[in-house]
């Protein structure tokens, strides 16, 4: 078939991880700027808006600190914009991917401090839910923690050890932590909890029910415990993992991972709202 070429106006499908030869092995991409449509630049434009104007007193310090640095605001940016500053102030990059990727290429992005973003963005009717992540939620909800020398190391040690529990059969484990921490992580701040997982950030309704609603429960972060509760992926969690900074989730998770995936075999999994004997809740205010 003749080949297709995607330009102005033009978009790639979701998710086409062949891309006329343009994916590579890494499972990188172009970033395909040429084909967002003014559309697209106007959904970033909503998008950006609506949530920078929901973070204040619901973010963290860090989050709102580093904001600034994606840059523009009215349109989409160029990846290359914020490699910028990101890659001198903590030597991440930001590098395009075509949707979700494997987890071995995607641990090897991080321990390489590449941080994987989609580059095709929502439709207008998937402006207050999305079933998988796009460039909003990637850039806006991952990328501003990347220039925070501490959390930047965490997604490092992350992706390493991402690697490691592949060999070991335990990425079902460490991808709950992931879940509970990177995308829907509280931290308690001085004045009060705050939100630091992408996944919150990135979402309306969910940054104000997470670190304001009575209804979900509260753990101060306890790997075990972390790793062994499911997770819910089509509505707002019912448990939330709280830290008390990014050097607390360092250190917490630095120590070799292995007999813990071991011991969490043993002990089984708990339901997305269990409450554990030894659990540590956290109460608002
Ligand atoms: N310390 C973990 C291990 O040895 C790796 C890891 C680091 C996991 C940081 C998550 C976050 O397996
Ligand atoms: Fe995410």
């Amino acid at each position: 078939p003749a080949p297709v070429v995607y330009g102005e106006g033009s978009r790639p499908p979701r998710g086409d991880y062949a891309r006329d030869g343009l994916v590579l092995a890494d499972y990188t991409c172009p970033q395909n700027y040429a084909a967002y449509t003014a559309q697209d630049h106007d959904t970033y434009r909503q998008l950006f808006d609506r949530q920078s104007a929901l973070v204040p007193g619901l973010a963290c310090d860090e989050f709102i600190a580093a904001l600034p640095l994606l840059g523009v605001k009215d349109r989409i940016p160029r990846f290359e914009e914020i490699n910028a500053r990101l890659t001198p102030a903590t030597g991440w990059e930001v590098v395009a991917v075509p949707g979700l990727i494997p987890e071995v290429p995607f641990f090897t992005l991080l321990a390489n401090r590449k941080f994987p973003v989609t580059d095709w963005i929502r439709t207008p009717e998937e402006m207050d839910y999305i079933v998988e992540p796009d460039v909003f939620h990637d850039l806006f909800g991952h990328v501003p923690l990347l220039f925070n020398p501490v959390f930047a190391a965490h997604m490092q040690a992350y992706g390493a050890g991402g690697l490691k529990a592949h060999g070991l059969g335990a990425c079902e484990q460490l991808s709950r932590l992931y879940w509970y921490t990177i995308e829907f992580g509280l931290v308690r701040q001085a004045d009060g909890l705050r939100a630091y997982g992408a996944g919150i950030l990135s979402s309306s309704g969910e940054l104000q029910h997470s670190v304001r609603s009575p209804e979900p429960q509260r753990l101060a972060l306890d790997v075990t415990r972390c790793m062994r509760t499911r997770y819910k992926i089509d509505s707002y969690q019912q448990t939330y993992f709280v830290i008390d900074s990014f050097q607390q989730l360092f250190d917490l998770t630095a120590p070799d991972f292995t007999p813990l995936y071991a011991q969490v075999q043993t002990l089984g999994e708990l339901a997305a709202d269990a409450r554990n004997a030894g659990d540590t809740l956290v109460s608002l205010a």
